[in-house]
């Protein structure tokens, strides 16, 4: 495995590759890797002759200057499980390397940037939006892949590569779980042993709604899963939304769509997190 932190040498490495006719795979990342990122490497691997994994805390899409500078950063524990997972290339960039001058491009995927995290976190799908299109632009892969675990994420990449016509194929990759259920996150090594005790009540609560949901309605549902979470000292709702998984908009009934997801955001002490689950997906 190597391990590179300018696009120079990365395009040099990936140029060779290309000449010998090799499928390359990017898996982005900030770092701090856990068992979910590993799930998309090894995917990645599986299906590719290369797979480039980037590691890059990226400035432009943090709306909270503290949760930037308390991001974890981990790198060379990132590459000891990198390597064991068969990664091929890590590209580690510094921020200058990245934004040598400012980045002033103002993506709109409306509406499905308008709600949920785009709506809590001003600015923060447009930041997401700069650092994948630079490293597409930069590892030009033939596929990319991405956990639904950032399910809002997800969908506006899918958009953005429609947007400007990238030809690279976005895999979609399923949630990872702790045994007990926390849907793992590079956050939640920030949590307190109380905190994460308390943070369980989230994949409880979600995984319990899906019963409720069989035989109570939409609004029902939405009004059971924001109960148990507001009734749980220490965390802090910020939205629980039941959507249209393509459009992202909220729904009323769950005749309204064929594909609904119910997305949650949370600050569980000064630490939020983000889960989702799929009430139906009939497509
Ligand atoms: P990061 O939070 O490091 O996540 C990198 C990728 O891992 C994302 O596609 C995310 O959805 C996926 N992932 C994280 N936790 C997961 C889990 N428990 N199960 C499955 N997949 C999981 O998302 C980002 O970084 C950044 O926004 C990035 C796309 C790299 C742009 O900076």
């Amino acid at each position: 495995m190597k391990v590179v932190a300018t696009k120079t040498e990365l395009k040099n490495l990936l140029d060779t590759f290309r000449k010998e006719g090799k499928s390359i795979a990017l898996v982005p990342t900030m770092g701090a890797l856990h068992e979910g990122h590993a799930s998309l490497v090894r995917r990645a691997v599986a299906e590719n002759d290369v797979t480039v994994v980037s590691v890059f805390v990226n400035p432009t899409q943090f709306n909270d200057k503290n949760d930037l500078q308390n991001y974890p950063r981990t790198l060379e524990a990132d590459c000891t499980l990198l390597e064991n997972v068969g990664a091929d290339i890590v590209f580690a960039p510094a921020v200058e390397e990245m934004y040598p001058e400012e980045d002033t491009r103002c993506f709109s995927f409306a509406p499905l940037d308008t709600v949920m995290e785009g709506a809590f976190r001003p600015g923060h799908f447009n930041g997401v939006a700069q650092i994948v299109s630079k490293l597409f632009y930069a590892v030009e892969p033939d596929r990319s892949y991405f956990g639904e675990k950032d399910f809002q994420q997800l969908a506006i990449i899918r958009e953005m590569v429609r947007q400007l016509a990238i030809p690279v194929e976005i895999v979609g990759c399923p949630i990872v779980r702790e045994n007990d259920g926390l849907a793992m996150s590079s956050r939640n090594t920030l949590l307190s042993a109380e905190e994460r005790e308390r943070a369980l009540t989230i994949s409880r609560t979600l995984f319990k709604s899906l019963e409720y949901a069989n035989s109570n309605s939409l609004a029902e549902t939405k009004s059971f899963v924001e109960n148990a979470i507001n009734d749980t000292p220490g965390l802090q709702l910020e939205y629980y939304q039941i959507v249209d998984g393509d459009t992202l908009q909220e729904i009323a009934e769950w005749a309204d769509c064929d594909y609904a997801v119910g997305c949650i955001a949370l600050f569980c002490g000064k630490v939020r997190l983000i889960d989702n689950i799929v009430y139906k997906n009939n497509k």
